[in-house]
């Protein structure tokens, strides 16, 4: 019996091998997901697996595949959660759980487990939905072993005596008082002063942007080029996903662009506030949407809007392979086919306006547009028109009239 888990090199999956083995008697293969949140030490992190007991430590590059797969399909679906999450930790756990599962039938294994993170012991916590749902849709006679769902162990000093108790070296990572998730989208902050809704998070607390008010004096211009929906090029020169968003996240870092702070609905409804900070993604949005002003007509955008709201729902609730998610995205590629284009942009002090855009497919002619006057729209049709629309109207005011 074979085991693949999810390892981050903290205390609590670097307990979890130990428990795997006593409880389980299985052969423990940890996997470590790479999608951009900055691992230090790779090599040390090898040894310190196996110091744990495990007998190989996996290591996969998921970066491009993150952005290429995973974020970019969000981006062209416009799919935000609640008014202002952009849905990066949402995100990176079906890719994860993905590689998880590949994995699994590279090395043979029956099972695979994940440390629980979030908030306290929340079985159904968003964390656990979204690994449980991939693991589910992609192989569903892979067994998931939850370990805390099991264990007797509770809280931290718990952990730090049964690592112990059990020859594994205890991490010597100090913990923050937040807590934070990060990759190449996204890094959120939850808990500590975070949990009064009331406060105001501290100068300290961001890693990604700076203080708007400390932003350069100077905006400065950047031009997304954008190709069926999905941004392609940085002031003209192509780029892959996943390097253009990290340039991206580096300007938009110093112009201190991105910040959200919000008061979510976690998917067992309980509210939760959380702080985020998404400076490539939050430019990307802003460029990508403003594109389809140009490519889409008014009731595209109405019902690729509405569709939006529903996709980011099943987003947020971990079931990225869920078929109707696909379906969506067939939608959406198709929508989107002639969004191409190129979008400029000023960043400044935490703000980014759009300031042009252009497209080989655009649906705006100026002939047709200007106050100049055109042959197409012709004024003399107005009269009969308005006649026409209006008549819903007339009619109930005639009838309320009594006329
Ligand atoms: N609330 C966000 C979400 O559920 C972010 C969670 C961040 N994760 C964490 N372990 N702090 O998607
Ligand atoms: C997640 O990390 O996927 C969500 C965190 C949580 O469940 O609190």
């Amino acid at each position: 019996k074979k085991v693949v888990l999810a390892y981050s090199g903290g205390l609590d999956t670097s307990v979890i091998v130990p428990w795997l083995k006593e409880n389980y008697g299985c052969e423990v293969v940890c996997f470590t997901a790479d999608v951009g949140q900055g691992i230090k030490e790779l090599d040390g992190l090898e040894q310190k697996a196996k110091a744990s007991g495990a007998s190989q430590l996996v290591v996969k590059d998921l970066t491009e595949e993150f952005v290429k797969d995973y974020i970019f399909p969000c981006l062209r679906a416009g799919a935000i959660y609640e008014r202002k999450y952009l849905l990066g930790t949402s995100m990176a756990r079906p890719v994860i759980a993905k590689a998880m599962v590949d994995v699994a039938a590279e090395v043979g294994a029956d099972a695979v487990a994940h440390g629980c993170t979030g908030k306290g012991n929340d079985q159904a916590s968003n964390w656990n939905v979204r690994f449980e749902l991939t693991f589910f849709s992609l192989n569903p006679e892979l067994k998931v072993v939850a370990p805390w769902r099991e264990w007797e162990i509770q809280g931290r000093e718990d952990a730090i005596e049964y690592a112990k108790k059990h020859n594994v070296p205890v991490p010597v990572t100090k913990k923050s008082i937040y807590s934070r998730d990060r990759n190449l989208w996204h890094l959120s902050h939850e808990g500590d002063i975070l949990e009064d809704p009331a406060n105001e998070p501290k100068k300290d607390m961001y890693m990604m942007s700076v203080d708007p008010e400390d932003a350069p004096d100077q905006p400065e211009y950047i031009e997304i080029g954008i190709e069926s929906g999905l941004p392609v090029a940085l002031n003209g020169k192509a780029l892959s996903p996943a390097t253009l968003l990290s340039e991206l996240n580096t300007i938009g870092g110093k112009h201190g662009i991105g910040r959200i702070d919000m008061v979510e609905n976690r998917l067992v409804g309980m509210k939760s506030r959380g702080v985020y900070e998404t400076p490539g993604g939050t430019i990307l949005y802003a460029a990508v949407q403003e594109l389809e002003s140009l490519t889409l007509d008014r009731e595209s955008i109405q019902v690729k809007d509405s569709l939006a709201l529903k996709y980011a729902e099943m987003v947020y609730a971990g079931r990225w392979f869920d078929p109707l998610k696909e379906s969506m995205d067939a939608f959406m590629e198709k929508l989107t086919e002639t969004t191409t284009g190129s979008v400029t942009l000023k960043l400044y002090k935490g703000s980014v306006s759009v300031t042009g855009r252009t497209s080989p497919n655009s649906l705006y002619r100026q002939d047709i547009s200007s106050f100049e006057g055109s042959e197409i729209y012709n004024q003399a049709d107005a009269a009969g028109f308005i006649r026409l629309y209006g008549l819903p109207m007339r009619v109930r005011a005639m009838l309320e009239k009594g006329i």
